[in-house]
């Protein structure tokens, strides 16, 4: 059964749960600092999805620009399956056309095929490939975009 969950903006009381989201689902995470700063610089903007008070997902969007930049969308592996993922990219996705953006943009690992079916579903396409961009381990990046 579904659970609930909310999406909202993210506070900075959000930043250490986010930074164990990041630390849990990436294998070279964003460090905290780098999260603290990104979060205080206002080109960013950062959703949190939260299920009985815990912040179980966050996704970020950096804005160039007509152009938003997806850096990541992360649920806690226990939550996934929920349409977390989903409700924090059209969470982005709306933020990004309210700012003005007509184009979204992102990269992510060719294997990652969850998050390649999410992007789908919400109507990215395959714009690329970056041959050998990830480390650890070392992996071509898929680069897709979404006109708004
Ligand atoms: C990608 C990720 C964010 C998806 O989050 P989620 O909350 O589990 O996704 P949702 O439940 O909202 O699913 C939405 C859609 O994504 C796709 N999807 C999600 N999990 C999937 C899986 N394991 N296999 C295939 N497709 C999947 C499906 O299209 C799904 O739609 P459907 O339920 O109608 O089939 C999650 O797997 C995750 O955090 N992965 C680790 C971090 C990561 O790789 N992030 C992306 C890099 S930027």
């Amino acid at each position: 059964m579904a659970i609930d969950f909310t999406v909202r903006h993210m506070k900075k009381s959000d930043l250490d749960a986010v930074f164990l989201i990041e630390e849990e689902c990436f294998s070279v995470p964003w460090s905290k600092r780098s999260l603290s700063e990104a979060f205080s610089h206002t080109p960013w903007q950062f959703f949190v999805a939260e299920h009985e008070k815990n912040i179980v997902g966050y996704g970020g969007v950096y804005m160039i620009l007509d152009e938003g930049q997806i850096s990541n969308i992360a649920v806690l592996s226990s939550f996934r399956g929920n349409g977390i993922g989903f409700a924090i990219l059209n969470k982005i996705i709306d933020h990004s056309k309210a700012q003005g953006a007509v184009r979204i943009t992102l990269e992510l690992r060719e294997s990652n095929n969850p998050a390649r079916a999410l992007y789908e579903k919400c109507g990215f396409i395959q714009v690329g490939c970056r041959p050998n961009y990830y480390t650890h381990p070392v992996e071509n990046a898929i680069l897709m975009d979404k006109n708004l």
